[in-house]
């Protein structure tokens, strides 16, 4: 838990001061630029309007405030897509239905290349020293055909009753042993998914090792926060946060290729790594697909599982719509023996298939929060040749982004967007007919592949919560926050709620 902290902590404190040493050791690159672009292409027709001001201090923006600077962005340009500098390169900020029909659907543009340049992507072989083959690059196809082999319906059912017995285990160590107390969600139910995750993409001998888990989540931590303005883009620079980046991926190598190689010489199961042993993967495959996995598990679905149960909190009626069908969905299953049954034997009594199509409120609830709270800005690269978006070029090398906010709070797409209100879901054609009116899960020419993994995930966590405790929202001094937590739209990579945090008081009411 207080891994969270502490690395969430040093990369507030240490990004600032890697910025500063690197700021002053790239400050003549920035400022030939800023001369070099603000005298730049004003006028030209085919070119997106360039944003007027100091190209170093919207590039730094982008990275710190990317939310408010891209709506001041568009506010400025009165609603249109324009352009910024960040050193040499052009980043496009794209709006409207058609630039995203584009964004979306075109085979020019990249996604892998827009995330590893201007997020920090998964990590990768390709950082480190130790890589002895080629990586799969931007290319998701062999990693959804692994993802989909280890979601098969008979695997998930059979690590099942484990992957429960892990939650309910590790929830037993909350507070006053698991009977009552206080968590940060965005502690704890991180931890929970990053267990879950690790035993739907791992072996058992990790997921057991408490140790080596919690080193590799700090490691992905510690690795996100590597990825600073200053260390993604200034690639020849060795700044600090670069180095922490590199190091931490070498030491997640070196953990995982520890227990990869331990199982090529035990007796196969089904556990993960040894599905992919027996399907002729390489260890170095293995190993990175594994990082991917994890990955994107701790970060995303984070985000959508913590609010989820905190807008259940605020929401009552819809707390209680929710608990009501996972109670019928288990004695549908569970019949009479459900009395005296504890959570564990309720939720596995539960076959796979059902937690997937039997939990419609559910699922309405989780789609409207990750609305709400997933507003964050999509990533591209053009590099294939030039294109044209809307008449006006989109050079090979070109980044673009586009705001996820721009459909997810639109008043025309969703009526009252702000407003918390899953039964829009429920409702028939709950979106008009426009392109790509909800991109919760991507849309287009990249859809997220882990949309089953992450469902599955946040739906058991959710009804483990509901079924076994009696929770509340409070605040630090215990009492219900008031303003109500809303997501931080510029935290890219957790949307922590805005101002202070809030917790979950929790009794535990059925084993
Ligand atoms: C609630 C959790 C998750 C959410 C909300 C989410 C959302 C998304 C979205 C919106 C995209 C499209 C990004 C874009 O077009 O720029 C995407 C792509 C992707 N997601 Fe997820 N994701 C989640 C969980 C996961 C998990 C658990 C995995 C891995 C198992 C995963 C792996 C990926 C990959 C590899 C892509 C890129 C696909 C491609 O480029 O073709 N995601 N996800």
């Amino acid at each position: 838990m207080s891994a969270f902290n502490s690395t969430l902590f040093h990369s507030v404190a240490s990004e600032d001061s890697q910025f500063l040493a690197g700021a002053l050791g790239v400050a003549a690159v920035f400022v030939t630029t800023a001369a070099y672009y603000a005298l730049g292409s004003k006028g030209k027709e085919n070119e997106f309007p360039k944003l007027p001001g100091i190209q170093p201090y919207h590039a730094w923006n982008f990275f710190k405030q990317r939310y408010d600077f891209l709506r001041s962005g568009y506010k400025r340009n009165e609603g249109k897509p324009f352009y910024f500098n960040i050193l040499q390169h052009k980043i496009i900020a794209l709006t409207g239905d058609d630039a995203r029909q584009v964004f979306f659907g075109s085979p020019h543009l990249n996604v892998d290349e827009g995330y590893k340049i201007l997020m920090g992507a998964a990590p990768r072989m390709s950082n480190v020293t130790v890589a002895t083959e080629e990586p799969e690059e931007g290319n998701y196809g062999p990693f959804n055909r692994r993802l989909n082999k280890l979601m098969h319906k008979t695997r998930v059912e059979q690590i099942f009753p484990t992957l429960i017995q892990d939650i309910v285990d590790k929830a037993d160590k909350w507070g006053n042993n698991g009977k009552s107390g206080k968590i940060d969600p965005f502690n704890e139910i991180y931890e929970l998914l990053f267990l879950m995750t690790a035993r739907l993409t791992t072996c058992h001998d990790l997921t057991k090792n408490e140790t080596d888990l919690k080193r590799i989540e700090i490691l992905l931590m510690e690795l996100q926060n590597s990825a600073t303005p200053v260390s993604l883009m200034i690639s020849w620079f060795a700044s600090p946060a670069k180095m922490s980046g590199l190091l931490a991926t070498t030491e997640l190598f070196t953990i995982l290729r520890s227990y990869v190689d331990k199982r090529r010489n035990a007796v196969p199961t089904t556990d993960a790594i040894d599905v992919l042993i027996a399907d002729g993967e390489t260890t170095q495959v293995i190993i990175e697909f594994v990082m991917g996995v994890l990955f994107a598990g701790l970060l995303n679905t984070g985000i959508v599982a913590c609010w989820t149960l905190i807008d259940l909190a605020v929401h009552p009626e819809w707390k209680a719509k929710c608990k009501k069908e996972v109670e019928d969905l288990i004695s549908r299953h569970l019949g009479d023996s459900d009395t005296f049954a504890t959570v564990y034997d309720k939720l596995s009594s539960v076959p796979f298939t059902a937690w997937e199509d039997e939990l419609p409120i559910l699922e309405a609830c989780t789609r409207e929060s990750q609305r709400l709270s997933f507003t964050g800005a999509a990533l591209r690269r053009n590099v294939r040749e030039d294109i044209k978006i809307g008449g006006k070029l989109v050079k090979r090398g070109d980044f673009l982004t586009y705001p996820i906010s721009e459909v997810h709070l639109s008043s025309e797409f969703y009526p009252d967007p702000h407003k918390y209100d899953p039964g829009r879901w429920l409702r028939p054609d709950p979106v008009p007919n426009a392109v790509y009116p909800y991109l919760g899960w991507g849309a287009g020419r990249h859809p997220c592949p882990g949309m089953k993994v992450a469902k599955l995930e946040m739906k058991l966590i959710t009804a483990m919560f509901l079924m076994r405790y009696e929770y509340e929202l409070e605040d630090k001094d215990g009492n219900f926050p008031n303003p109500l937590p809303v997501p931080n739209r510029n935290d890219i990579h957790q949307a922590r709620p805005l101002g202070p945090t809030c917790y979950f008081k929790f009794k535990k009411v059925v084993d």
